[in-house]
This record gives C-alpha cells, sequence and structure tokens, in this order.
C-alpha cells in the first residue's frame, strides 16, 4: 500500500495495521475487518464476516510505503502528528521507523501552507510522473509485492475546476510535458499509478482522479478509482441524520456546521484556496440527500453554511457543532444541536484500509473505472457523468453489500421479505 503524504492519517492506518497484527488493538471502524454480510433468507441465519466471505488481502500480507515532503521516518512523522499515545507508537516503533518517505513531487503553488526539502526535481512534470513510475516498481521488487494500491493522503490542494488539459489523455499528456499549471502534484501521483493500472484513491477533496483524461487512462490499463475526501466526521453524521429527517418528511430551513481543529490539516485548510475545496466537498452531500426539486414544499433554500477554523490546541481531536433548523406538522419549527467530539485520523484510518482492500478486490475482479460502489466512504462520491451521486450512507452500505453478493454469486437483497408471510 503505497500512501501519498505521510501525515496524520497515514500514520495512523499504517501505526494501526501494525498494532492489530500484534493483537494491541481492534480494527474498529473497519467494515472489511469487523462487518458481516447476510446472505440469503433471514431464515437461514448465514452471516459470515465480509473478510471471509470475500477474497481480501489478510493485514498481516500488506506492505507500506510512501511519500512525504518531509524527512522523517513514519514513526517521528506520528509522534509530530500527535494522534496515537507514544507507548502504543513504541509498541511498533522499528515497523514504523523503517518506512521512510520517498522524495514527493511537490509544488506549494497548489498546498500554500507547506513547505519541505523532501522533494524531486525533473525536467518537467511528465518526467517527475517517470520518477514516480521508478519509485512504484521499485518498491513493489523491493518489496515482492504481487499487487499495489496507492491513496492520496496528501493535504488539501487549492480549489480546480476542470479544464482543457483534463478532457482527454493526449492533451493531459502533452500537460505534462509543458508544466501546465493545471496539473497539480496530486494528478501527477494518478496518472503514475493509473499508468501502471494500479488502483488509486482520493481520500482528499482536491480534483485529481476524476477527469476524463484520468478515466481514460483507468480504462486503458484496467485500473480502478474511487474518491473524494473520505467521510469522516461531521459529514458522517450529516449523511446519517439528514436521510433520516427527510425518511419522515420532516422539512429543513437551515443548516449551520462549524468545527475546530489544530492539526496540520487544519493549518492547510485555514488557507482560504485550499479551503474552498473542502468547502465545496461539503456542501454538496445535504442537497442530493434532500433532493429540493422533488420536494420544494420542505427543502428549498437551505441556508447551509460550513466553516472550519484552525485553533491549534486541539490538535487531531476535533469539535463539530450543528445547529438544524427543522420543521414539522403545519410547519412548526424545531431544533436539534449536535456537538461531536471525534478524533479525526481516528475515524479515517479504517476508511484508508478499507478502500485500499476493496479497491484490491476490484481490480483482480476486473472492475475497473470509477467503483461507485466505494461511495460509502467519501464525501464527494465519484459517479458517471449523467448521474446524480449517492450520499445517503445507509442505500450507500446496502450497494457496498449487494456489489460483493454479486461478485461472490449471491442473490442480492431487496429487503422485499413477502416470501417470510406467503
Ligand atoms: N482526517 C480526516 O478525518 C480526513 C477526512 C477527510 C479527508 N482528509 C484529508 O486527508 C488528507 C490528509 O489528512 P491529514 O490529517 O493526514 O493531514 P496531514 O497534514 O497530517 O498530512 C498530509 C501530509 O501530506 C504531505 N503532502 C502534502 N503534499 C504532498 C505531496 N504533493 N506529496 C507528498 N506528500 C505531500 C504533507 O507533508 C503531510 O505530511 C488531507 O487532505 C485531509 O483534508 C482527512
Amino acid at each position: 500500500m503505497l500512501l501519498v503524504g505521510l501525515g496524520a492519517v497515514s500514520t495512523t492506518t499504517i501505526a494501526g495495521v501494525f498494532a492489530i497484527r500484534k493483537g494491541l488493538a481492534k480494527p474498529i471502524g473497519s467494515l472489511t475487518q469487523m462487518g458481516t454480510i447476510r446472505l440469503g433468507k433471514r431464515t437461514e441465519g448465514r452471516s459470515p464476516r465480509i473478510n471471509e466471505f470475500v477474497p481480501l488481502a489478510q493485514l498481516d500480507d500488506i506492505v507500506f510505503g510512501g511519500w512525504d515532503i518531509f524527512e522523517e521516518d513514519c514513526y517521528a512523522a506520528a509522534r509530530t502528528a500527535g494522534v496515537l499515545e507514544r507507548s502504543l507508537l513504541d509498541s511498533v516503533r522499528d515497523e514504523m521507523e523503517s518506512i521512510k518517505p520517498m522524495p514527493a513531487v511537490f509544488d506549494q503553488r497548489y498546498v500554500k501552507r507547506l513547505s519541505g526539502p523532501n522533494v524531486k526535481t525533473g525536467k518537467n512534470k511528465r518526467d517527475l510522473a517517470e520518477q514516480l513510475i521508478a519509485d512504484i516498481r521499485g518498491f513493489k521488487a523491493r518489496h515482492g509485492c504481487d499487487r499495489l494500491v496507492v491513496v492520496w493522503c496528501g493535504s488539501t490542494e487549492v480549489f480546480m475546476k476542470e479544464g482543457a488539459v483534463h478532457q482527454s489523455l493526449a492533451a493531459f499528456e502533452q500537460g505534462l510535458e509543458a508544466n501546465d499549471e493545471a496539473i497539480p502534484s496530486s494528478m501527477v501521483y494518478a496518472y503514475a499509478a493509473l499508468k501502471e493500472g494500479i488502483p488509486f484513491a482520493n481520500a482528499a477533496p482536491n480534483l485529481t482522479a476524476d477527469i476524463p483524461a484520468m478515466l481514460e487512462l483507468a480504462a486503458q490499463t484496467k485500473a480502478p478509482v474511487a474518491g473524494n475526501d473520505m467521510k469522516t466526521g461531521q459529514t458522517l453524521i450529516k449523511t446519517v441524520i439528514a436521510p433520516g429527517l427527510k425518511a419522515r418528511m420532516l422539512g429543513v430551513r437551515g443548516w449551520y456546521s462549524t468545527n475546530i481543529l489544530g492539526n496540520r490539516d487544519g493549518e492547510v485548510l485555514d488557507d482560504p484556496e485550499s479551503f474552498k475545496t473542502k468547502e465545496e466537498s461539503k456542501k454538496s452531500a445535504l442537497d442530493y440527500i434532500f433532493q429540493p426539486q422533488l420536494y420544494p414544499d420542505l427543502y428549498n433554500d437551505i441556508s447551509h453554511v460550513v466553516r472550519i477554523n484552525y485553533y491549534p490546541p486541539r490538535g487531531d481531536n476535533k469539535e463539530g457543532w450543528d445547529n438544524i433548523d427543522l420543521f414539522g406538522w403545519l410547519g412548526y419549527p424545531m431544533q436539534l444541536k449536535i456537538n461531536f467530539l471525534c478524533r479525526d485520523s481516528i475515524l479515517a484510518a479504517p476508511i484508508v484500509l478499507d478502500s485500499a482492500l476493496f479497491l484490491d478486490l476490484a481490480k483482480r475482479a476486473g472492475m475497473s473505472g470509477i467503483q461507485e460502489w466505494l461511495s460509502f466512504y467519501f464525501k464527494a462520491p465519484m459517479h458517471a457523468k449523467d448521474l446524480y451521486p449517492e450520499h445517503d450512507l445507509f442505500i450507500q452500505l446496502m450497494k457496498l453489500k449487494n456489489t460483493l453478493r454479486h461478485l461472490m454469486g449471491e442473490e442480492l437483497i431487496t429487503h422485499l421479505g413477502r416470501e417470510y408471510y406467503d
């Protein structure tokens, strides 16, 4: 598993897998490791664990590597991130210290608040992509890996819109050669991975793999892709609560979300251009869940505000507040307040693991391009051009599990259940 950016999320994922392998902790939050899947009728009593039902890579078989603009090894990076306790990190110290970041493809133009020494130089972006491909091949050979997955866990890049250079693979490759400004570092990584036919996930909101050029490449090399932006704290709760309100036809006038966080991610998001990328990603979910075009009396003109405030004392332990102004029978107003004291990377790590394991499964199953069944894990799920994305967490879960049933030749579950009463 190659992770771009060995920061809070990546090191929490890696240290977690090492600790779990040693039996020191449990993979809480991971559907692949803890989830079960019902097969057949409710009367059959068949509910195997997902990792016993589908042939996923085992945690013991994973090797980790990655790139970062800082030179510190994974143990030091995890200490800097300050998510996990020192005692836990010390119990996996040797393994963590052995993972040293490869020099990154990085340009401060796309992440304004960061600069670091461990950065590649090259003639142009094509040359940098070729250096990444050499890194990938070298890693694979060094560790004797059968297969690879690449996950972007790097900082959120500045907001970008799809442009001419993104429209076809030929235009993109010319853009690499010409150092086109519309190709941020994340796209250079995605290109390198997909060129090698390696599954790629984007854990951040930046425009990366969801452009026609990348999808063309993914189709050519039969590589699966997923993203964008992991659904962890506030958005996870939003996509749990909002479908519930809508299911009961309760109206919503406004939804105000604010939070404080003090990690490096918070510092990067303090830059308005990176925040804009995050804001767009966070705001889309409600519109799609509420479908105001179908329910104008309930959800027209919702005032949806999202704020992220960088507040160093909290580190990775984010605190989020949501105020929901809703209304019921005859339009009578009510309020719902949610105060979530969450831990960002603790919620993110199982998503990185699960999406990597499922993408690897997809590759072996011959599924390439956008993996919409992995929408479950993302705030702004990738989707086909003419479709709207599915944001409802429960529909997403049903879709994911039905995809696994389908892959294994099991009957899909519709929840109709008439047969129990006939
Ligand atoms: N933690 C969460 O709950 C969560 C949820 C959704 C999305 N995300 C996103 O995941 C990403 C990682 O979050 P984090 O908390 O680990 O942040 P972090 O700042 O701790 O780590 C990001 C790392 O990426 C490195 N980096 C930046 N650009 C790079 C490049 N071009 N090449 C190689 N390395 C690069 C940085 O040096 C840093 O070490 C962020 O974009 C964040 O917005 C996090």
